[in-house]
């Protein structure tokens, strides 16, 4: 996965002198421009006091989006986080594009939002919005352990972009909804992160993330949901959000690139460590632990504990919420455009769905419309599994004998079609003694929580990294290795 993607010149097509950096024209749209300008400062509270904690003052080496240009749309340079440019972007208009699927398959992609779908359209939009914030109130105090001033950066850099695509969410309801939409808009910086009376919408986006290898796993696993979700909703017939989804999406791949070389690095340091002191064999979990680093058995509890909590942001797999959005022409498939071996209405297909029947495990062809969702999840255990299989190449001629796997579709699940039964990481039904038995050795104890934590003590010495984990290949806008990228002030 590359760095960046940001080298060429950048094309300026975001109006800069607007008190709201935009490329929707917000000067001509009165009632908007005012309904936002009363908004940002309530964003800014809301950064503030949930955004990251003791580095409000900090400058830091970010970039920010200037244009929508996939060849140059970012400029990078030192921002104190509260005063970065968060705009409104959306990828430029398709001239004549048309909805690409469902029963309006063939009619003019609409601009305005139809009546008939406005609560569904509202609900989505609100939901993916939540999920924005979300993720910067559970990474708000990690800075105070970060590894290096590199990962500092990079935390940041996904936290202000999270914010952006809150404002492009805030955005749509705003314009596009009315009094609700404005209403929306104020209680998505309203909710809370693990809150007890008000919580975010979704599960996963209520766990804490109290260690770097959390957000590693979170960025690789978590925010690859963010680009599933995105990918759907950038198919949308309703046009404005289908653009505002597909600029989301250059941010995103940011997100995931942290991440995956994120938990690259930390394996790279355990096998070195390893290797140092001759143990070959991963299960020597003292003797690892004792080397300061990472042991293998923990980071594959933490992959199946990130990937299964990650599985239930998906929804049930049969879903006819999901049959009405897509037949709507609301949400899509991943990547709908890209798939040529049906007609995009579904009316007459199937797909075959891992389903929980007669107390067994099976495929059962259901309607393709019904199982929109369980296609989604499929499409993402791919994508995720693919980058698995990268991690695992660093073990080969490491002398360690280690893959790591992702666990079975129905480990672990809450939500969905598994949420009432007990599945092994291999996919097997057990018991709900046996599952309880064995339960310490597939996902992260309390022991594990504290051996992280152990380890997380900040370096903040430019070019310097934590015992734990290796620096990175390359720096980040080609930056050499003691750049600083951020200024503590
Ligand atoms: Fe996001
Ligand atoms: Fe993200």
């Amino acid at each position: 996965m590359s760095e960046e993607t940001t080298e060429m010149t950048p094309t300026i097509e975001v109006n800069y002198a607007d008190k709201i950096p935009n490329n929707v024209n917000l000067s001509e749209d009165r009632r908007l421009q005012r309904a936002m300008e009363k908004w940002q400062p309530e964003f800014i509270d809301w950064w503030k006091s949930m955004g990251p904690d003791g580095f409000q003052d900090a400058d830091v080496y970010l970039r920010t989006a200037v244009g929508a240009d996939p060849k140059g749309w970012a400029v990078f340079d030192y921002v104190k986080m509260p005063e970065y440019r968060w705009g409104i972007l959306l990828a430029a208009k398709e001239e004549g594009r048309v909805i690409p699927f469902g029963k309006h398959k063939g009619e003019p992609a609409w601009q305005e939002v139809p009546g008939e779908y406005r609560s569904m359209l509202k609900r989505l939009i609100v939901i993916q919005g939540d999920t924005e914030p979300a993720s910067v109130e559970q990474q708000r105090y990690l800075g105070k352990t970060c590894p290096s001033l590199y990962d500092l950066r990079n935390l940041f850099q996904v936290n202000v972009e999270e914010g952006r695509h809150l404002w492009a969410m805030a955005y749509l309801l705003q314009k596009y909804f009315g009094k609700d939409g404005r209403e929306e808009a104020e209680a998505l910086l309203n909710r809370r992160s693990g809150d007890a009376d008000k919580p975010r919408i979704l599960g996963a986006f209520n766990e804490k993330t109290p260690d770097w290898l959390s957000f590693f796993m979170f960025t690789f696993f978590t925010d690859r949901d963010g680009k599933m979700q995105l990918e759907s909703l950038a198919q949308s017939g309703f046009d404005p959000l289908a653009r505002t989804c597909r600029f989301m999406l250059t941010e995103e791949a940011h997100h995931m690139f942290v991440g995956e070389s994120g938990v690259s690095r930390v394996i790279r340091k355990t096998l070195e460590r390893m290797q140092e002191a001759g143990i070959s064999d991963p299960n020597e979990v003292e003797a690892v632990r004792a080397l300061g680093v990472v042991d293998l058995p923990t980071l594959q509890r933490k992959v199946n504990f990130h990937f299964s909590v990650t599985l239930d942001l998906f929804g049930a797999e049969v879903s006819t919420n999901a049959a009405n959005a897509f037949n709507a022409g609301i949400k899509g498939r991943y990547r709908e455009d890209r798939i040529e071996d049906d007609d995009h209405q579904l009316l007459n297909d199937t797909y075959p769905v891992l389903r929980y029947l007669d107390g067994e495990l099976k495929v059962v062809e259901e309607p393709a419309l019904n199982a929109i969702n369980a296609r989604l999840l499929d499409d993402y255990i791919t994508d995720a599994t693919a980058g698995v299989k990268r991690w695992n190449r660093l073990f080969e001629d490491s002398g360690v004998d280690f893959q790591i796997t992702v666990p079975h579709k129905a480990f672990n699940r809450r939500v969905g079609e598994f949420c009432e039964v007990h599945v092994d990481p291999q996919g097997n039904l057990v018991s709900a003694e046996a599952w309880l038995a064995k339960r310490d050795e597939w996902l992260p104890t309390q022991a594990d929580e504290d051996y992280l934590l152990s380890l997380m003590k900040p370096v903040t010495e430019k070019g310097k990294y934590a015992d734990w984990i290796a620096p990175p290949k390359q720096g980040i806008d080609k930056k050499p290795g003691d750049f600083e990228y951020v200024a503590l002030n």
